[in-house]
Parts: structure tokens; sequence; C-alpha cells
């Protein structure tokens, strides 16, 4: 199974598998306005047991997470939503949606400096809840009554991106220490510089991070998507 960013050309598929799975849907505009607005942030899991024949087969998509940036964040905080999510029945419990979730939200602090994400869930959508609360520790924000087109309630979740965007830091610093390492010649003094400079960067790292936290606990007020659209 490959999981890989969305191309314009899987929006066809993609639509197709959101219809099968859920009863938001959605032109095919908006799917495009997704993937040309924040091309990082969306990804597909593709089915690569049997490869296509011909150049002109298309993709077998199994799953996807549609993702934007919030555009006009009502409390002043840049963050990430997730538009939709789903996996073809064939290939749940595979831990796709959870694959798929992680790298959208990785992308979105990597490329965006996103503080939290948000998302909205069916009450009664038990499968859904599980991955957002046990496994990728979302938490309930609020309730929002009749926020569906049939009236039922959703829950406005919400995770912090803190500790992911410490995480990466850590991933970032190990690198570049591992690169710096290779070069560990010259004299003593230049040895004592380098060391110095790799101080002053884990140094800096720390306060932007601070910085992420503190903005990251604010109040959330959210747009109804579904009454806007
Ligand atoms: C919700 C959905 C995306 C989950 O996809 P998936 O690829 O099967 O999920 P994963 O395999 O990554 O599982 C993630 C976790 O959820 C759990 N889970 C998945 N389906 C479940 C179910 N039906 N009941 C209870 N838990 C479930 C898994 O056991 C796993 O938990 P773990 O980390 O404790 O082991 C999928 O069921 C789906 O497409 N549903 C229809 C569309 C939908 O509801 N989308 C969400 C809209 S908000």
């Amino acid at each position: 199974m490959d999981i890989r960013v969305l191309r314009p050309s899987d929006i066809p598929h993609v639509q197709l598998a959101n219809i099968t799975n859920l009863p938001e849907n959605y032109f095919c505009k908006y799917y495009l306005y997704h993937a040309m607005s924040w091309p990082q942030l969306s990804y597909v899991a593709v089915d690569v047991s049997r490869p296509p024949k011909t150049p002109y087969d298309p993709p077998k998509i199994v799953g996807y997470v549609l993702a934007k940036m919030e555009e006009d964040p009502s409390d002043g905080v840049q963050h990430g939503h997730i538009t939709s999510l789903s996996v073809m029945r064939t290939h749940r419990r595979l831990g796709l949606a959870e694959k798929l979730m992680r790298q959208s939200q990785r992308a979105m602090a990597e490329t965006f400096n996103a503080h939290y994400v948000s998302l909205h869930v069916r009450m009664s959508n038990l499968a859904a809840l599980h991955l957002y609360r046990e496994t990728l520790g979302f938490t309930v924000e609020k309730v929002e009554s009749k926020y569906y087109a049939d009236g039922e309630d959703a829950y406005s979740m919400r995770i912090e991106l803190a500790d992911l965007k410490e995480q990466l830091l850590d991933e970032q610093e190990a690198y570049e220490d591992e690169g710096e390492a290779v070069g560990d010649e010259g004299t003593e003094e230049e040895r004592k510089e380098r060391e110095e400079k790799r101080e002053k960067r884990k140094a800096e790292r720390k306060m932007r991070v601070r910085v992420g936290r503190n903005k990251g606990v604010m109040d959330l007020v959210e747009k109804n998507e579904v009454a806007a659209a």
C-alpha cells in the first residue's frame, strides 16, 4: 500500500470513494481547491498490489484524507482542518486512516506551522471517534447542535501540534548532529566554535516551540461548513 500526496488527476477517484463512504459530498472544484491551495496536506492510500497494466489504468485509490488550512481563523490562531477522511470497506482496520491522518498533521506542522488541527465528526460514528480520540489523541472541544444536514449533532474536536513540532525539531536536530559529526575535524578552536553554534541553534528551537504552545490554547470558534455549503 502506498500513501502519497493527492494529485489533481486522483480527484474523480477520491470523489467516488467519498460518495461511497460518506453522506457529506463535495463538487470536484472543492477537491481541486484543496489540492491547489494546500498541495502538501491531502493524501491518498493506493493499493499497489495489482499494478496497472497500461499507463491509462487509474490508480486504485482505497482511502483519502482531504485537508486544508483554516483561511480566516476566528480565534486568530493558524490551524489545519480535516475536511473529509474515508477508507473503502475492503481496506479498513489496516491502519490506513491513522497513517493518512498522521501524514497530514505532520505536513500542517512542517509546512504551515499549524498550532492545532480541528475536525467535525458525527456523534454516532464510533469507528471515527475511536480513531480520533483513542488512536490519535484528539479531544472534544464542544458539541455543535444539528451540524449535519440530517439534523445529527457533531463533536467539534481538536489536537494541539506542540508535541509533534517538538518531535520534528528533535528529528531535525539529530539529523544535523549526524551530519556535523562527520566533519568533526579541524583545530580545537574550530570544533569549539561548531559546538557553540549547535547549542545556540538548540536554544533558538526551544524558544520557537514555547511560542506555539502559548498560542494554541485559545478558545475555538468554528464555522459550520456544511451549513455554509
Ligand atoms: C473511520 C475510518 C476512516 C477508519 O478507517 P480505518 O483505516 O479502518 O482505521 P484504522 O485501521 O487506521 O484504525 C484506527 C483505529 O480505529 C479503530 N477502528 C477502526 N474501525 C473501527 C470500528 N469499526 N470500531 C471500533 N474501532 C475501530 C482501529 O481498531 C484502530 O484502533 P487502535 O489504534 O486502537 O488499534 C473508516 O471506518 C471509514 O472510512 N468510515 C466511513 C467514513 C467515515 O466515517 N469517515 C470519518 C468521517 S469524520
